[in-house]
Formats: C-alpha cells, sequence, structure tokens
C-alpha cells in the first residue's frame, strides 16, 4: 500500500543475557546429547537470563536504551511503544508501561501485543500504520521474551530450543523509497493445539493443580509446527514477492524468525534462494521468539546497505506468520 508517509528503520539495537546455556549443560538435565540437538536444531547455545527479580522487560529495557543513544533520540521524544512479547512482566500492566518507566519515555504511551514467534513483524506492521498515519514521529518497537520462565527444564523436546533476549528497533517518517514497503500478515487457528501454554489465562486460571501438572509451560507438538513453519513462510515471501512484482534476484536478504536451522535451509531451498543470504544466528541464542528478527537485524546492521530490499519472515503459536518487503534505509 502506497501512502504520503512511511515508515523507515532508523536504528536498532539487542541485548543478550551473560549467562550461557551450552548443550554440555543441558545433557546433565536432561536425556539428550549435543550431537543430537545441534543436528536436529543447530543451536549450540542459549543465553539465560539469570538472578531475582528479573523479567522481561530488563531484556528489553538495555535494547531500548542502547537505541535511542546510538540514534540520539531524547526519551521524550518517543511517542508510542508496542512490544511483542509472550512473557510479559505480568498480564497487567503492559510490559510497555513498565518499560516506560525504566527507560523514562515519559511522553510516550504504549501496549503489549501478542502473537507468538511472529510477534516482531506483527509489531512492526501495526506501528508502521501508526506513522503512516501522520500523526506519529518516533515509534519503537520491541521483541522480547524471557522464554526461560515458560519453558520446562525437565522436557527435552522443548528445553534446548529456547533462550532469552530482547531487540528494539525505532521508526521514523520518511517520503523516501527506502521504507516499510508491504507486509503479508496471516493466521491459521488450526495450528492452536500443536503449540500452546495450557494454563495461566482466563480459561485455566492459575491452581495448585496446573502448575502441578506443568501446564504454565508452553507445550509444542514439533513435528507438525516443522511443516506448517517451512511452507507458511515460503507461501507468504512468495506473495508479498508476487504483489510488488519483485522475484527472489531482488531480494538481498531474507531475516527469518530463527526456530530450527533445518526450517531456515528447507526456506532457502524452496524458494530456491541462496543460503549464504539468510541471516542465521540460531546457534548462538536458540529460539528468543520475538527478539530473533531484531538480533539478526543488530547482527547484520553494518553489513546492510542502504537500499537494500529485505524480506522479514516469521512463524509461531497461533498459527501466526507472514512476511514483511523493506528497503533498508541506512
Ligand atoms: O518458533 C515457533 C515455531 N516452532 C518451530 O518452528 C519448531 C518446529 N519444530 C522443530 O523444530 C522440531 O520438530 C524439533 C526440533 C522440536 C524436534 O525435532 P524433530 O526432528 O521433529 O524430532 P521429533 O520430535 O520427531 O523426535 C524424534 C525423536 C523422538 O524419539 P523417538 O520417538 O523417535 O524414539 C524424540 O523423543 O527424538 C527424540 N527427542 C530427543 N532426543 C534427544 C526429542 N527431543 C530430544 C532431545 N534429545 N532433546
Amino acid at each position: 500500500m502506497k501512502t504520503l508517509v512511511n515508515a523507515k528503520i532508523s536504528g536498532v539495537h539487542g541485548y543478550v543475557p551473560e549467562y550461557r546455556l551450552t548443550n554440555a549443560e543441558l545433557e546433565t538435565m536432561v536425556d539428550t546429547n549435543d550431537e543430537w540437538i545441534r543436528s536436529r536444531t543447530g543451536i549450540e547455545e542459549r543465553r539465560i537470563l539469570k538472578g531475582e527479580g528479573k523479567a522481561t522487560s530488563d531484556l528489553a529495557v538495555p535494547a531500548v536504551k542502547a537505541l535511542l543513544e546510538k540514534t540520539n533520540t531524547d526519551p521524550a521524544e518517543v511517542d508510542l511503544i508496542v512490544v511483542a512479547t509472550v512473557t510479559e512482566d505480568m498480564s497487567f500492566p503492559d510490559t510497555a508501561n513498565i518499560i516506560c518507566d525504566k527507560v523514562g519515555l515519559s511522553k510516550a504511551y504504549g501496549f503489549d501485543l501478542h502473537a507468538a514467534c511472529s510477534g516482531f513483524i506483527f509489531a512492526l506492521t501495526t506501528a508502521a500504520q501508526f506513522i503512516q498515519t501522520g500523526l506519529h514521529k518516533k515509534v519503537i518497537v520491541v521483541g522480547a521474551d524471557m522464554m526461560s520462565a515458560i519453558t520446562d527444564y525437565t522436557d527435552r523436546k522443548t528445553c534446548i530450543l529456547f533462550g532469552d533476549a530482547g531487540g528494539a528497533v525505532l521508526l521514523e517518517p520518511t517520503y523516501d523509497d527506502d521504507c516499510i514497503i508491504d507486509s503479508n500478515l496471516k493466521c491459521n487457528p488450526e495450528g492452536g493445539k500443536f503449540l500452546y501454554k495450557k494454563a495461566g489465562g482466563s480459561l485455566n486460571p492459575a491452581s495448585i493443580e496446573n502448575v502441578k501438572a506443568g501446564d504454565h509451560f508452553l507445550f509444542q507438538d514439533g513435528r507438525p509446527v516443522f511443516k506448517y513453519a517451512v511452507n507458511g513462510m515460503i507461501d507468504s515471501i512468495n506473495e508479498v514477492m508476487e504483489r510488488n512484482n519483485i522475484t527472489k534476484d531482488d531480494i538481498d536478504w531474507i531475516v527469518p524468525h530463527q526456530a530450527n536451522l533445518r526450517i531456515l535451509n528447507s526456506v532457502a531451498k524452496g524458494l530456491d534462494f541462496p543460503i549464504d543470504k539468510v541471516t542465521i544466528n540460531i546457534q548462538k541464542y536458540g529460539n528468543t521468539t520475538s527478539a530473533t528478527i531484531p538480533l539478526c537485524l543488530w547482527e547484520w546492521e553494518n553489513t546492510f546497505k542502504k537500499g537494500d530490499n529485505l524480506i522479514l519472515t516469521a512463524f509461531g503459536g497461533g498459527f501466526t506468520f507472514g512476511a514483511i518487503y523493506l528497503k533498508w534505509a541506512y
């Protein structure tokens, strides 16, 4: 959709906590081994936020503070903050409000947005539309998750996958072509039963029984999710390219959600797209849910060139999925 004012990403920063949970340490916790984890997922280690009283906002705040500093942005200039997360500090107030307080975003308002592993692309699309109205000049989009808070470290099928991290981008208005150009977001409710957290919401409020049963941890039936993820990302990328009259040869980088190295290889193969133009850092951080894409943008920030064509793509619980087409703006 072409409007007069568009949104551009004018900065990105990430944060990962110090503690490294290695495959060797996981071998001491559950019946698994380094070879299985590397060959089935590509993950070598993940970061974990340790310490009393720590929460998802503690992953977001360092990223937002560093982002403001590097873009010379006064915290009081920020209009809005949109936070993608499934591990909010508490169900309310929103983590966005807590970040506003901790960072000193004195004039901003904000809200949390849930779309599981697709959270960042849903939040980026939402935030870009606030810029396109002309009413917002500086909007921060955060993807942050403390997955260790909802991971069962006795379940080998899931505990090897997830890590903690946060990332943030600054969105500003532009009349230039280097901007967020199009977004193709989808959901498929058939996926609800394969990836979810049973308890803690209004359907199954917290109780001694459901905590004893481990229902406050995330559940995943990995195999079907894998298949849907590959097809969902390929289809949404193909659709967004088609409606913008571009082909894979026009794409400089694909920046995908990092859930499994085999998924990334299958997506590249399915699109016949070179794997060395796909950003991959899953080996270092595992699946950090809403944070994977901003962490990749942060790591590749100095490699991208102004005007590069990027496709961001994600797939997650819901199912939610999609692809964003943008031109890198700096
Ligand atoms: O980010 C949101 C979206 N999520 C995803 O995209 C995740 C998609 N799914 C996956 O990435 C993969 O399905 C997993 C990595 C989760 C699992 O890999 P898989 O190749 O699908 O394995 P599987 O679940 O089919 O299990 C194969 C075998 C099973 O043993 P049997 O039944 O064949 O004897 C599992 O019990 O591997 C066993 N297994 C393990 N063995 C050692 C499962 N987890 C482990 C483990 N270590 N950690």
